[in-house]
């Protein structure tokens, strides 16, 4: 029998501590990644209570995780730091295991969330985006949308203009009640039924950002204070103005709550080449739904005229632009149009202000104001059926559908319009592997079984 001499024992030894201290340094490493996970849903109580940042600043921690810039990849390493089951070590030994036994590169990317959820959701929407914005839109029920060209037959928007276009949710109710989107707690989104302007705001926020996000767009949320002697709906043109003035966007693109995006797929760019905005459009908004108390129509200005609804407001960077939102954000002083005041709080305020008043005005050349086809942008469809007597034109929301007197229905259209690109992309892969995935049982004869 040969004995192992003292040298060779020491070298054993060594290596079997090693290999010990490897294993561990895996499993210690799965359970960070785990911690990773789990932290990042904060319905698990431990995870959400342990984290520095939970109830006071709430609001700010979960309005940073919506910009997947900075958000998710700073909430989330220190939750691992004040993980409780030895994550910390576990980081040290996969950092002295990673010298010899890979780099674990996977484990890495994995431990990267904020290496984008908007590079993810571009990626997985690519391949059903009507990018050609020369392109007529063939809607999923066969219908053709066509586009405006000029007498050249050329569209004025032929780039995408990516960051360069502001989504901006403006509201003074802030979604941080229970179930709603800065919540502590993740949505329930079987629950998330409008009850409150929270739970509208919540919908309408997923909806927005999430479509800012398949097409590039930059998303704020401006979350107003409410006005002193002014129907908060006011805020609209002085947030505007100040967004304007930074001169980072070419345009910025407002929506009320209660509006939803019917088609995701499609991009503004392309919606602005339908609508005629040209290079001198300071803004567009779609001429409002007919409707009637009793016997008076109560959606005309006082000289008879469809007002433009403000639930949809495209705005453009341009001096004039600058002159038009000032005139309308000082209309209620009287001091250019007389009358004005009376909007201040009277329905439908600056709404009724911009329509009554600045829409006379400030379109010298016929298209600094345009207006978009009811059509496209007011109402769902069946609104005129529900509310038949008091809803007179038959607007079906193509484009954009707003919920006036059903906000309640906003949340089905916001799912309709996500499930109706979804169902398109798989009905697409199961049809071109149907051969794999279809296994179609032969025809009995009668009496066989
Ligand atoms: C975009 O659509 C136009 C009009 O249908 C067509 O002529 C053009 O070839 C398309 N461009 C691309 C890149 O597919
Ligand atoms: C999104 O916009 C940014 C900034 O304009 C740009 O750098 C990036 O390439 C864009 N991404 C895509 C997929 O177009
Ligand atoms: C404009 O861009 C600058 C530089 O990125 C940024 O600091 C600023 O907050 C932006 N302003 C607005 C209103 O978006
Ligand atoms: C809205 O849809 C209904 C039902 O399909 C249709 O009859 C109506 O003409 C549409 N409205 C417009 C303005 O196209």
């Amino acid at each position: 029998m040969l004995l192992p001499t003292p040298r060779i024992l020491i070298v054993v030894v060594v290596v079997c501590f090693l290999v010990l201290f490897a294993v561990n340094g895996l499993q210690a490493g799965r359970a960070s990644d785990y911690e990773w996970k789990s932290s990042s849903s904060p319905s698990s109580s431990s995870s959400s209570s342990s984290s520095s940042s939970s109830s006071s600043s709430s609001s700010s921690s979960s309005s940073s995780s919506s910009s997947t810039e900075s958000g998710i990849g700073e909430q989330l390493p220190g939750k691992v730091e004040d993980g409780k089951n030895g994550a910390g070590t576990g980081g040290l030994l996969k950092e002295f295991v990673g010298l010899s036994w890979t780099s674990s590169s996977s484990t890495e990317e994995y431990l990267e969330p904020k290496t984008g959820l908007e590079d993810r959701i571009q990626q997985f929407f690519a391949p059903v985006l009507h990018d050609n914005l020369t392109a007529p839109y063939v809607a999923p029920d066969g219908k053709v949308f066509e586009l405006k060209k000029d007498d050249g037959g050329e569209v004025v928007w032929t780039e995408k203009l990516g960051k360069k276009i502001l989504i901006i949710d403006i509201d003074t109710r802030v979604p941080s009640g229970p179930n709603q989107i800065l919540d502590d707690k993740r949505v329930d989104y079987d629950r998330n039924e409008f009850k409150n302007g929270g739970d509208l705001v919540s919908n309408s926020v997923f909806d927005h950002y999430l479509y800012a996000q398949i097409h590039n767009y930059t998303y704020k949320f401006y979350q107003a204070q409410p006005l002193d002697g002014l129907h908060n709906t006011w805020i609209l043109p002085p947030t505007l103005l100040s967004f304007l003035a930074s001169h980072n966007y070419t345009h910025i693109v407002t929506m009320d709550a209660d509006v939803s995006i019917t088609h995701p797929e499609l991009p503004l760019e392309w919606l602005f080449n339908r609508w005629g905005i040209t290079r001198r459009t300071s803004i567009a908004m779609p001429w409002d739904t007919e409707e009637t108390h009793g016997d008076a129509l109560v959606s005309t200005d006082s000289k008879g005229l469809q007002v433009l609804n403000t639930g949809l407001v495209v705005v453009q960077d341009l001096e004039y632009t600058r002159e038009m939102m000032e005139a309308w954000r000082d209309c209620p002083n009287d001091e250019r149009w007389q009358g004005c005041s009376r909007w201040k709080e009277e329905w439908s305020h600056e709404q009724r202000a911009f329509s009554e008043f600045v829409r006379y005005e400030f379109n010298p050349e016929g298209d600094n104001i345009v207006a978009i086809p009811c059509d496209d942008a007011m109402s769902f469809p069946g609104m005129k059926a529900q509310y038949e007597g008091r809803i007179v034109s038959d607007c079906n929301g193509t484009f954009f559908r707003h919920h006036t007197l059903n906000k309640e229905r906003t949340k089905g259209s916001v799912a309709a319009s996500v499930m109706q690109v979804l169902f398109g992309m798989v009905q697409d892969e199961i049809k071109e592997n149907k051969d794999d995935i279809w296994i179609v049982e032969e025809k009995k004869e009668r009496g066989d079984t």
